[in-house]
């Protein structure tokens, strides 16, 4: 049996449940590719997964590997593969219920599978695919923005915010955005419109009525982006559930987005980095060995942009 290195959980727990080791390497199945990891993206969900947050609803067989954005090379095609050829280089965010992307190979749907923009390396490409989605997704079909409205972005210069202001800006909506006072400047050249410092303002006190909140915030946060939808307008979350009861009584529009992989989507994505209107900051990059680094870096909450593994 053909081994690679990996980053595993045997258990649920804190950062010393991570496993660096030799795991078997898989096999493409039917309309799967085997994808050779170059660089593996960090996000919120890989260390809400290995506390066992999510176990309920993704019933993971263990031992796992973790990660779910990846930026690659198609090494193998499983039967019925259409649209790829080895070779081929690919970024996608893969199934969350399946085996991630902190190893030297993973096995992927088709389906989840876009071609990466040829102009970033994989580093930068890894870091796009879950956050960017998700802000494509709550965005645009969920929220339904368009030219000329205004959109509340929480959590601005994070992984989903930073990507939710450049797609919200190049649909032509104005943008405010929430972010501690160390974030303001790269704000600004985001093109962000009106930036409000969560530590020492209340936004609901500045922030004039909007057509969408995206919130990434949740609990107060949620509560109080309550008073800042405008009449028709739409409070979109991807942390908890907005109550849809205040929702009707304040005769506004509620969302819950659990991100979807979604090659289309991610084909879109590319379009818009080819096209210089959407690129991602990576803060932080790291060796894949030090991958409870990077969730222990995530987990405080404070990530400017993306963190990303370094995998070849
Ligand atoms: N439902 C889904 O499918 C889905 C998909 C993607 C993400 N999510 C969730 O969405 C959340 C955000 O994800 P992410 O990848 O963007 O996380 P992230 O990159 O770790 O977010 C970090 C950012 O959050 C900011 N922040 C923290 N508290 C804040 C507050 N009270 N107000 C404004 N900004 C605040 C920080 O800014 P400062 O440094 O200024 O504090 C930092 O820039 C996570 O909980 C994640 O699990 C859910």
């Amino acid at each position: 049996m053909k081994t690679m290195p990996a980053v595993c959980i045997y258990s649920y727990g804190g950062p010393g449940v991570l496993v660096y080791e030799d795991a078997p390497r898989p096999h493409a199945g039917d309309g799967e590719v085997l994808v050779q990891v170059h660089a593996a993206g960090i996000n919120p969900v890989d260390w809400k997964i290995r506390e066992g947050h999510l176990k309920e609803m993704l019933h993971h067989t263990l031992p796992l590997v973790l990660g779910w954005d990846v930026s690659g090379i198609v090494a193998a095609l499983g039967s019925g593969v259409k649209h790829l050829k080895v070779g081929d280089e690919v970024f996608s965010h893969p199934d969350l219920a399946r085996d991630g992307a902190y190893a030297d190979f993973i096995v992927i749907k088709e389906s989840e599978v876009a071609l990466k923009p040829k102009s970033i390396d994989h580093l930068h490409a890894a870091a796009l695919p879950l956050a960017g989605l998700t802000a494509w997704q709550t965005l645009f079909e969920a929220g339904g923005l368009a030219a000329g409205q205004r959109v509340l972005i929480h959590a601005a210069a994070g992984g989903v915010g930073h990507l939710a202001v450049q797609l919200a800006k190049w649909k032509g909506a104005q943008v405010i955005g929430t972010a501690s006072a160390h974030h303001h400047d790269f704000l600004r050249k985001l093109g962000v419109d009106q930036i409000v410092d969560y530590q020492t303002v209340r936004f609901e006190d500045v922030v004039q009525p909007v057509d969408v909140v995206l919130d990434t915030v949740g609990g107060d946060i949620q509560e109080r982006s309550w008073k800042v939808v405008k009449p028709g307008g739409i409070l979109v979350s991807v942390v908890s559930p907005p109550s849809a009861a205040i929702a009707a009584a304040r005769g506004v529009r509620q969302a819950f987005v659990f991100t979807q992989p979604n090659a289309a989507h991610l084909a879109e994505i590319a379009r818009l980095v080819e096209a210089e209107k959407l690129k991602a900051i990576v803060e932080t990059i790291l060796p894949l060995s030090d991958a409870t680094r990077g969730q222990e870096l995530s987990e405080r909450g404070h990530t400017r942009g993306k963190i990303v593994l370094r995998v070849i």
